[in-house]
């Protein structure tokens, strides 16, 4: 079993990086030292890490403000921190921006994944006890029919700009691997929901925008499906891909939870009517008229071009080779991720007026993080 000491995890102020950091501090035997290398872009807060840092800062929580495309402040990480590991999470994540806007996907899903490999071929050189992790979708796949799954062996087909760029940096990584020797794991995992979520993804979306008595958009006819797995579930797996995974090797990692995107929005507008009554909720007076339940609000809204169909993930492989499974289902999952935004207004709030850009220059300054 493989346990790294000095690992880089990039993207860990954003959703899934920040659980990975809670998870492994607080729910592993993990010995060693974690450098969060993150520029902040809007879906990046460091707010997350509030508590992490409170526990660990300068012992063994470090934070570096750097992206991913600067190569020589990342040379400089590697040499500081004697990095032995990457997880690599950092990434533009989101479908629709990438259509609007491809540019950004391109240069630090794509460019960005080059340069981290390069300094970690450079600072390693031969190495064997090191391990470069890509965290990669389901997305590279492309689009399933109504029947069938996502194997590690289904050919790439990716359909958007995003997938694209992730298809794409999934091919360098195992090239690192295959030319140099560098030791490499990937994991393609299916859409997580949770806590610290932006809410430009569906789930968070809809939590917000219900409780704010906004319009609930759902793209086409809503019958596009996605396979929903628990964010926690998907560190533990990713955590277990590290420790045991077969170097060179893909893994699929899925929640085995089929939803229409209908299905999800109608379970979440139960929820919290049930946890959060409209008849008690106080920008109640400010909703449209005509509101009587959460469910009014929902939207048909124009399709998402090139809206891939539907996302099911087989995965077999990590089940028997690393015992991992997801544990959370999906109906618990998403009432623990319904409270979370009722307890949580203000990370809302801050993550949606960009206050805590103005909060982190208060407190943070332009550069922190010492061995
Ligand atoms: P996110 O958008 O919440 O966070 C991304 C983080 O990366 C942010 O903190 C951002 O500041 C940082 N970042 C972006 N560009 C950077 C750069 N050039 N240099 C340094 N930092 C940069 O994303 P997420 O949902 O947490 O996804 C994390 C990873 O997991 C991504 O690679 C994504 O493709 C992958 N993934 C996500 C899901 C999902 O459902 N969210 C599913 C499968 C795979
Ligand atoms: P999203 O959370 O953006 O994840 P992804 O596109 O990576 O799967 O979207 C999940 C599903 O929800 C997808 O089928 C698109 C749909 N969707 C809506 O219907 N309305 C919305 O406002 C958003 C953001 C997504």
């Amino acid at each position: 079993m493989f346990w790294p000491k000095n690992v880089l995890v990039t993207g860990g102020a954003g959703f899934i990086g920040s659980n990975f950091i809670h998870h492994i501090f607080k729910n592993s035997s993990f010995q060693g030292r974690i450098i969060n290398v993150d520029v902040l872009t809007y879906a990046g807060n460091l707010e997350n890490l509030v508590e992490i840092d409170r526990s660990y800062g300068n012992s063994r929580y470090f934070f570096e403000k750097v992206d991913i495309c600067d190569t020589e402040p990342l040379q400089e990480i590697f040499k500081k921190y004697n990095v032995d590991s990457v997880i690599h999470f950092a990434a533009e994540s989101h479908v629709d921006r990438s259509i609007y806007g491809p540019a950004e996907f391109i240069r630090s899903n794509i460019q960005g994944t080059f340069i981290l490999l390069e300094a970690a071929r450079k600072y390693w050189q031969n190495r064997k006890d090191v391990l470069f992790h890509y965290i990669s979708t389901d997305e590279v796949y492309g689009s399933l029919g109504e029947t069938g799954y996502f194997y590690e062996h289904t050919p790439f087909d990716p359909r958007s700009p995003y997938s694209a760029s992730k298809a794409s940096a999934c091919h360098l990584v195992k090239s690192y691997f295959f030319t140099y020797g560098l030791p490499v794991t990937i994991s393609n995992c299916s859409n997580n929901y949770g806590p610290y979520h932006f809410p430009e993804k569906l789930i968070p979306l809809m939590v917000t925008n219900a409780m704010d008595g906004k319009p609930l958009p759902i793209y086409g006819d809503g019958k596009n499906i996605r396979d929903w797995l628990y964010v926690v579930d998907h560190c533990a797996a990713i955590l277990a891909v590290v420790k045991k995974g077969k170097r060179g090797e893909d893994y699929n990692i899925g929640g085995e939870s089929e939803k229409t995107n209908v299905e999800v929005v109608t379970a979440i507008c139960d929820i919290l009517e049930e946890m959060y009554p409209l008849k008690d909720n106080p920008k109640r007076v400010n909703f449209p008229a005509g509101i009587k339940e959460y469910k009014d609000l929902i939207t048909y809204v124009k399709d998402r071009p090139g809206h891939d169909r539907r996302y099911a993930v087989n995965c077999d492989k990590i089940k028997e080779e690393l015992q991992w499974r997801p544990e959370t289902d999906f109906p618990e999952g998403l009432r623990q991720t319904v409270q979370w935004y009722i307890d949580n207004p203000g990370w809302v709030e801050h993550v949606r007026s960009g206050e805590y850009k103005k909060w982190l220059n208060q407190n943070y300054g332009p550069r922190r993080g010492q061995p």
